[in-house]
């Protein structure tokens, strides 16, 4: 990858070396034969929930949560003791010794020690990269401040998989905070690898799309993007809405932040102009972006979407591990 914050441990070529032992910190560095693959576990273990779970018996998961969270520690755990592993962890860096002045490097020698797979949620950007250099075990980043959130963008892949029964010749609209959601930022750059994607970017002038990203959409031959302040005038030619919250952990100053909040807000009337079978996406938590009256309009994928989170945890857990699904045939050439 490109990112400064990136080890480019898996070479992106034709061939698919296994992930077992491996960290993730991003994405940009997994075949995306593998990353198929992984899509294809997560639904194979959603229909044979009883046969996998004793797939990761013995093992332990480390969630170590620097930053709040619901989905993403709660789904990773859920996912280990789904498998048969247990949980060790922590929730809030006040309850850990990084409050005593613990470097992450430390910390994640440490946990090393004890834990087989190491999921890691840090507000600073390359947080993950430094963990994953410390540590013996694999690290899987689970959101590093603004940069990347990968196994977001497998769950977001998984659900648009299922809703439209492809993940290219598309036109997905992203909308609200583009300049900070990592969300984003890490679903354009590995949608842009299989590319065909037409890209709507909505937000305001203040929240737009970064420009590295921008590169990677015109890195890609197939794929385009416009950039718009206007969500009604852009909604109709949408086939995927993927919504997003102002994040107001982000801002450095709470006027910016009460000014932009507001700017969207997705409501049954605005859906009225939008196609029957758009699919609606958000990561998740929502603030006041959507109202909760578009949550009955069967358009609306984010609860199916946090699902489909912890099935992908399960498959990538599993996969880190080189614990193999029983009764699991891969598709992929190997
Ligand atoms: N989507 C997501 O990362 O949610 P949490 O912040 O609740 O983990």
């Amino acid at each position: 990858g490109e990112s400064p914050f990136t080890d480019s441990v898996f070479p992106d070529s034709g061939s698919a070396p296994t992930l077992k032992g491996r960290s993730v910190v991003t994405l940009d560095d997994i075949p995306l034969p593998r990353i198929e693959d992984l899509l294809d576990r997560a639904a194979y273990i959603d229909s044979h929930r009883r046969e996998v779970a004793h797939t990761c018996d013995g093992r332990v998961l480390a969630t170590l949560f620097y930053e709040p969270s619901t989905r993403t520690r709660l789904s990773f755990e859920t996912a280990m003791l789904r498998l048969g592993g247990q949980v060790i962890g922590f929730a809030g860096a006040q309850l850990a010794s990084v409050s005593k002045g613990e470097s992450i490097s430390d910390t994640l020698k440490t946990v090393s020690n004890y834990a087989d797979i190491v999921a890691m949620r840090h507000p600073k950007e390359g947080a993950a990269l430094v963990a994953s250099r410390a540590a013996s075990v694999p690290i899987i980043n689970a959101g590093d401040g603004g940069h990347m959130h990968p196994t977001q963008t497998l769950t977001d892949l998984a659900t648009i998989r299922a809703r439209k029964g492809r993940l290219t010749h598309l036109t997905i609209g992203m909308c609200g905070d583009l300049t900070f959601g990592r969300t984003v930022h890490s679903l354009i750059s590995t949608l842009c690898r299989w590319g065909h994607v037409d890209f709507v970017l909505i937000s305001p002038d203040e929240l737009r799309t970064p420009e590295y990203v921008l590169e990677r959409i015109d890195a890609s031959p197939t794929c385009t993007y416009r950039e718009t302040s206007d969500l009604g005038g852009a909604i109709g030619d949408l086939d995927i809405l993927y919504m997003t919250r102002v994040q107001k952990e982000r801002f450095f100053n709470e006027d910016d932040y009460l000014r932009l909040r507001d700017t969207y807000i997705l409501d049954e009337a605005k859906l009225r102009s939008a196609k029957s079978d758009m699919a609606i996406l958000h990561p998740l938590p929502r603030v006041n972006e959507i109202t909760t009256d578009v949550d009955k309009d069967p358009r609306a994928a984010y609860f199916e979407q946090v699902r489909n989170g912890m099935l992908v945890r399960m498959a990538l857990e599993s996969a880190l591990l080189g614990d193999e699904l029983p009764g699991y045939e891969t598709k992929m050439e190997v």
